[in-house]
C-alpha cells in the first residue's frame, strides 16, 4: 500500500489496531463535534497566494523557544504509545530526533522519562505535566524532567476531569496488564486513577514556577481572557488546544480560537496550536494566523501503528514535503514571509 497522505496512515491504523486501542485514539467527547470541527475549520480557510516570488530555494526551518527545528511541526503529548507500537515512546523520541523536531512527552507515557531521554539523548524534548492532587508527584516529575534534559514544561490545563468518551465507556477501556504508566509507578500508585486535580487554579502556576527554571508552556487555552492571564502569570508559551476534542465538546475549533489568542497575546509569548492538522497546507494556515509551530496528536499515533519509528518518520516527512510545497505555491521561500495576508476565510 502506497502511503501518500496522512489519511492513508489513519486507514491502516483503523484496520490493524485492536478495536479498543483504535477507539481510544480516535475518541472525542460526547458527540465529537469539536473533534470533527478541528478538521472542518481548516477546510473553510482559503489561500491568497502570491506569484513570481522566486521560490527556488526554500528554507522551512524555524525556532521554538530558541531551539531550531527543521520545520514547524512537533509531536503533541499523547498517552500510551505502546498501544500503537511495542517500543512505544522510545520510538517516538527517535523519530522526532531523526526529523529534527520537538517531542512533547506525556505524563501518561508507557515508557519512563529516563527511557525516553536515553532513546534520543540529543533530541529536543519537552515534558507535559498534569498537576496531581498529591503535589509530591508533579514536583518529582518536574525535577526528573529537568535533570534529564527536557527543555520545557508543558502544563495541560484542560483536564480537571476526563471528558466523556463514549466508546471508551462502552469498551471499558483500560491498559493491557503488561503496559505500565512508567512515570507514575511505585510511590505514586494511587494517582493512576485520577489524572488531574480539579482544584488547580492560576496560583499553581506560581507554585510550578518556584520548582523549576525551565520555561513553562500552558496547553489548553481557547480564549483571549485566559491568554491574557497566562501571559500575566509569566508563562513562556501557549498551546491553543482543545485536547483533540476529547474534553469539553462544542468548544471552537483550535484554528478559530487561535486568532483570538494571537490577538490577545500581541507577540509577548510564543503561541502554538494543535488539533486537526492533517496536511501541510493546514500547517501553512496555522502559521499564517500567527502560530509559531503546530503539533500533531493522532497522526503521530497512526505513524507508530504503521511501522513504529519509521512509520512516524514517514508521517512527519509527508507533512514536511506537503508544507514545503504549499509554502512555495503560496509564494513564500521562508517562514518569515508567511503572514495573515496569505489567507481568507471562505464565505461558504
Ligand atoms: C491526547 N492528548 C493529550 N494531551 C495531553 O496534554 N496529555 C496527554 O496525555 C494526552 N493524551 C492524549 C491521548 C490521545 C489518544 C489523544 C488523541 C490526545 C491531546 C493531544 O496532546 C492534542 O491536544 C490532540 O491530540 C491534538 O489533536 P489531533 O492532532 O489529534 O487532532
Amino acid at each position: 500500500m502506497a502511503m501518500v497522505c496522512l489519511s492513508d496512515f489513519e486507514a491502516y491504523a483503523k484496520k490493524y489496531l485492536p478495536k479498543m486501542a483504535w477507539d481510544y485514539f480516535a475518541a472525542g467527547a460526547d458527540d465529537c463535534i469539536t473533534r470533527d470541527e478541528n478538521i472542518l475549520a481548516y477546510k473553510r480557510i482559503r489561500f491568497r497566494p502570491r506569484m513570481l516570488r522566486d521560490v527556488s530555494v526554500m528554507d522551512i526551518r524555524t525556532k521554538i523557544l530558541g531551539s531550531e527545528i527543521s520545520f514547524p511541526v512537533g509531536i503533541a503529548p499523547t498517552g500510551f504509545h505502546q498501544l500503537a507500537w511495542p517500543d512505544g515512546e522510545k520510538s517516538t523520541a527517535r523519530a522526532a530526533r531523526a526529523m529534527n523536531t520537538c517531542y512533547i512527552a506525556s505524563t501518561y507515557s508507557t515508557s519512563a522519562l529516563e527511557e525516553i531521554s536515553a532513546a534520543a539523548p540529543d533530541g529536543l524534548r519537552w515534558f507535559q505535566l498534569y498537576i496531581h492532587r498529591n503535589r509530591a508527584v508533579p514536583q518529582q516529575l518536574v525535577q526528573r524532567a529537568e535533570a534529564l534534559g527536557f527543555q520545557a514544561l508543558v502544563l495541560s490545563v484542560d483536564l480537571a476531569y476526563t471528558g466523556k468518551r463514549r466508546d471508551d465507556v462502552r469498551n471499558g477501556f483500560r491498559l493491557p496488564p503488561h503496559m505500565k504508566l512508567k512515570n507514575l509507578e511505585g510511590a505514586f500508585e494511587v494517582c493512576k486513577t485520577s489524572p488531574g486535580d480539579p482544584s488547580v487554579s492560576w496560583n499553581d502556576i506560581y507554585w510550578l514556577r518556584s520548582l523549576t527554571r525551565l520555561p513553562i508552556i500552558i496547553k489548553g487555552i481557547l480564549t483571549r481572557e485566559d491568554a491574557e492571564l497566562a501571559v500575566r502569570h509569566g508563562v513562556q508559551g501557549i498551546i491553543v488546544s482543545n485536547h483533540g476534542g476529547r474534553q469539553l465538546d462544542e468548544v471552537p475549533a483550535t484554528i478559530d480560537a487561535l486568532v483570538e489568542v494571537v490577538e490577545a497575546v500581541r507577540g509577548r509569548v510564543e503561541v502554538y496550536v494543535d488539533g486537526g492538522i492533517r496536511k501541510g497546507s493546514d500547517v501553512l494556515k496555522a502559521l499564517a494566523l500567527g502560530a509559531k509551530c503546530v503539533f500533531i496528536g493522532r497522526p503521530a499515533l497512526w505513524g507508530l501503528a504503521y511501522k513504529g519509528e519509521e512509520g512516524l518518520q514517514d508521517v512527519l516527512r509527508i507533512l514536511q514535503d506537503e508544507f514545503r510545497l504549499s509554502m512555495a505555491l503560496a509564494g513564500c521561500a521562508n517562514i518569515s514571509e508567511i503572514g495573515p495576508h496569505l489567507v481568507q476565510f471562505s464565505k461558504l
